[in-house]
């Protein structure tokens, strides 16, 4: 049981991440549990990844790996979903040192959004420049076909319209401003290589690009969420990514996201389709071997 006191913020984590002041994981806290691992890891990577559904096995392709399961990690949130491993694999991608999230966490698993989005952070301390972002996703789009790998050019935080971001509670000017900027998000110079290694990799016709919303989960969509959506301009929705992203370009990170495009919404009433996780992670697992290529084609070329 904890003690409850005099303004202390009370939210869904009790396990301590959140201080009796109500700030969040402070500066000084990321700095030590970042320390943790630099002290036990030879790699110091310049580039982060985050693995979504299913497709965690590119961080299996890393070469000379060490890594950690999130469990062992202390102050670390732990994986829930099933095709997500729960661990941060460092090491080399295409000659590039490292950094995978193998599992992410996504709010329907009871953390806070500034939770979920930790993880990136503590990719900032250990010295990662470039942060790419995969993600499942349900087509909107009516000319997307599952299989699909749409290049995220910008998103819709939905839980933003709800009052809920990462960077929500007290700011540390040392991660970034109080109000960043967060259009450009998605850096074109990464969207216009990814599209050109697509084309030479002969999958061209199966990348798209286009705009990411997400939304909380755990259910997927009604009919008339996913209509709604696709009126606000969305081309595809999931459950993750914009969190991440936000609190990446808070603190300086340069960005790229892809979404597979793992279902195709069910837009009509009445119909006996629904999407469903089996169907996101068949789909992951026919297409990944593409979308691995893919990223570890680009990786080699960040610095261009
Ligand atoms: N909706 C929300 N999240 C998803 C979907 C979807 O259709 N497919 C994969 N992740």
């Amino acid at each position: 049981m904890i003690e409850i006191k005099r303004g202390m913020t009370l939210d869904a984590e009790s396990d301590g991440s959140v201080r009796e002041d109500g700030s969040m994981y402070s500066y000084e806290s990321m700095q030590s549990l970042t320390q943790y691992l630099l002290d036990r890891t030879k790699h110091r990577p310049s580039v982060g990844v985050i693995c979504g559904s299913g497709m965690g096995g590119l961080a299996d392709m890393l070469e000379d790996n060490e890594s950690f399961a999130y469990n062992e990690i202390p102050g670390f949130p732990t994986s829930t979903v099933a095709g997500h491993k729960g661990r941060l694999v460092f090491g080399i991608l295409n000659g590039v040192p490292t950094v995978c999230m193998q599992g992410r966490f996504h709010v329907y698993e009871g953390y806070s959004l500034w939770k979920c989005a930790m993880p990136v952070r503590v990719m900032k301390l250990i010295g990662v420049k470039t942060l790419i972002v995969t993600n499942a996703a349900g087509g909107l789009n009516s000319d997307f076909r599952a299989g699909d790998i749409m290049i995220i050019k910008d998103h819709i935080n939905f839980p933003g319209f709800a009052g809920d971001n990462p960077l929500r509670g007290r700011n540390d000017e040392r991660w970034g401003p109080r109000f960043p900027a967060i259009n450009n998000a998605y850096d074109l110079k990464l969207r216009k290589i990814a599209r050109e290694i697509a084309e030479d990799l002969g999958f061209g016709e199966h990348i798209t690009e286009g705009v990411y919303a997400m939304v909380g989960g755990p259910c997927y969509e009604t009919v008339s969420e996913l209509r709604a959506l696709k009126i606000l301009g969305a081309d595809a929705v999931g459950m993750s990514t914009a969190h991440e992203v936000i609190a990446a370009k808070h603190c300086g990170l340069r960005v790229f996201g892809l979404s597979l495009i793992t279902n195709e919404c069910v837009m009509e009433y009445d119909v006996e389709r629904s999407a469903n996780h089996a169907e996101v992670l068949e789909t992951s697992n026919r297409r990944k071997a593409d979308l691995e290529k893919l990223i570890t084609n680009l990786v080699a070329r960040i610095q261009e």
